[in-house]
């Protein structure tokens, strides 16, 4: 695989599975933008790539500072994007401000992102995007998070109609140790982990690096396209008493 002589955007790439990619399309000769809202982090994960690499703030639900982004950028021929503000939360208590929602954090602010994008994305080029198990496992508490993802994944597989020959996918993650986690108390996500790690057929937690290698096969295989890929190790059944 070889990426030379192409740029690649990666919006989350400061951390977790943005930053797994940003390093191996770096590895395989793209130049790497990471886009993220914080400076410091920016900054941080750009010291680790090689000096091709550039970074960008963007603040992605914010359409002002995503046209800027853009505006700071040439001609990109694929983009990931990692990044989503908000989370969890019972349906009793969700806000009826949208923009508060995980609805504008997740499927909102990708929505702005492609917008601005397709103006300057190549014919040839790609665009991922992430959601995850919930969207067809929900648990309690994920009811925005699972229709976020729906949307996502809707969203994509009718932009391939509407904007080909651009490439749309998504990629489904499983269960990845990544410092998504960090919000938890160190005890409380040991357990979790093993809760999850046990319902995993190959026996492991996902990595960032596993769904980095995803999205660098959609970037140079010009033939997927509109796909729902499920990276998650393989699902064992749920014990039954
Ligand atoms: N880890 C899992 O098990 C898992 C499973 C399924 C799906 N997912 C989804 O996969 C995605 C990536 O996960 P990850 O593990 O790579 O997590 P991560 O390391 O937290 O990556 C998300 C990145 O997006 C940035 N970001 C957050 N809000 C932003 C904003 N408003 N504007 C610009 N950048 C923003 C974060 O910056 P800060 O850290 O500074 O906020 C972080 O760098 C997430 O959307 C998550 O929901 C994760």
């Amino acid at each position: 695989m070889n990426l030379e002589n192409k740029n690649i955007l990666i919006i989350g790439g400061a951390t977790g599975m943005g930053f797994a990619t940003a390093e191996l399309a770096d590895k395989l000769g793209g130049k790497v933008f990471i886009a993220g809202h914080n400076n410091e982090k920016n900054k941080i994960a750009l010291s680790k790539l090689s000096n091709s690499a550039e970074s960008r703030f963007v603040n992605v639900v914010d359409s002002e500072s995503i046209d800027k982004l853009f505006s700071s950028l040439q001609q990109i021929d694929h983009i990931f994007v990692t990044a989503a503000p908000g989370g969890t939360g019972d349906f009793i208590d969700a806000s009826l401000e949208i923009k508060n929602t995980y609805i504008y954090g997740k499927f909102w602010s990708l929505f702005m992102i492609t917008k601005a994008a397709v103006k300057q994305i190549s014919l040839s080029g790609s665009i991922t995007f992430i959601t995850g198990g919930f969207t067809e496992n929900p648990t309690k508490g994920t009811v925005l998070v699972s229709a976020a993802f729906h949307a996502v994944e809707g969203f994509a597989k009718a932009m391939t109609i509407e904007m080909a020959p651009i490439r749309f996918n998504v990629i489904r993650p499983g269960f990845i140790d990544s410092g998504f986690w960090d919000f938890m108390k160190k005890k409380e996500r040991e357990i979790l982990f093993k809760e999850n790690k046990g319902k995993i057929a190959v026996n492991r937690l996902g990595t960032s690096e596993d769904i980095a290698k995803m999205a660098i096969s959609i970037m140079t295989n010009s033939f997927v396209n509109g796909q729902i890929i499920e990276v998650n190790g393989g699902k064992l059944p749920e014990k039954t008493v």
